[in-house]
């Protein structure tokens, strides 16, 4: 069986809109279970499977994410191609609350995390191309389809992926900052990478959630408030699900 497209969806997208022919399947893998089911359907003839990372009633915190067993899942599925849907607070100017970009670098600040799948005994180790940490042909199909859709995203960015589930210090995104980050999020590594070692095509999809502390710059630093950050995530991830209708079109 062959998928069109894998989506993982993260904070704020539980499920995915408009998908027909539903079934949900429980994935074992060597990894242990995945996030949640995993939803195989149909959107506009195509197939695509959805994954919740947090599970659906967001029971799961950025750093107990089995991402493994979520990208190993989607593979043995038949995924080729995986989107990332990633709340993120925003550090760029452009970058605001409810903007949506799709990254192109990130900066990877996790730490105790399973990153790999080159992580026992005798398995071959394999150091994967990671310059470009996002699939080039992906991307440019997220950046058309979004354009043909009629939805305005910022094509590039760097990621920086904090370890939560504590949002950051004025401090740590000042030092974010002049590391070259533009946005910052808990979840997208090493879901990036895993899916690199498995020859996976991925792309993200950041949905900006709040400005990131102490941010935009300059400012005084208002506290960042939970009830806001979930009504700008919810009026933004409105605009994921006509973005992959388009691309999968
Ligand atoms: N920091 C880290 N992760 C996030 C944020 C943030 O400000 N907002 C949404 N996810």
């Amino acid at each position: 069986m062959s998928l069109d497209l894998a989506i993982i969806g993260g904070t704020g997208l539980y499920n995915f809109p408009g998908l027909e022919k539903m079934e949900k399947r429980t994935v074992e893998t060597p990894y242990g279970p995945a996030s949640d089911a995993i939803t195989l359907g149909e959107l506009g003839g195509k197939r695509v499977a959805f994954l919740a990372r947090h599970a659906s009633g967001h029971s799961i915190p950025p750093h107990r994410i089995n991402y493994r067993a979520n990208v190993w899942a989607l593979h043995s599925l038949g995924a080729t191609r995986v989107l990332g849907v990633n709340a993120v607070g925003g550090i760029r100017a452009d970058m605001g609350p409810r903007a949506i970009a799709v990254p192109d670098q990130i900066i990877d600040y996790t730490h105790g995390r399973l990153t790999s799948f080159c992580d026992a005994d005798g398995v071959k180790v394999e150091h994967i191309d990671f310059t470009e940490p996002y699939s080039a042909g992906l991307r440019s199909a997220v950046l058309a389809a979004a354009q043909r859709a009629g939805i305005a995203v910022v094509d590039g960015g760097c990621y920086g992926a904090t370890q939560g589930p504590r949002l950051e210090t004025r401090a740590e995104i000042a030092r974010m900052r002049r590391d070259g980050c533009d946005l910052v999020g808990m979840t997208g590594m090493p879901e990036a990478a895993l899916a690199r070692e498995l020859k996976l095509g991925y792309a993200c999809l950041a949905v900006v959630a709040n400005w990131a502390a102490g941010c935009p710059q300059g400012n005084a630093a208002p506290e960042i408030s939970l009830p806001e950050i979930f009504a700008h995530l919810e009026a933004a991830t409105a605009k994921i699900p006509p973005i992959v209708s388009a691309l999968l079109s």
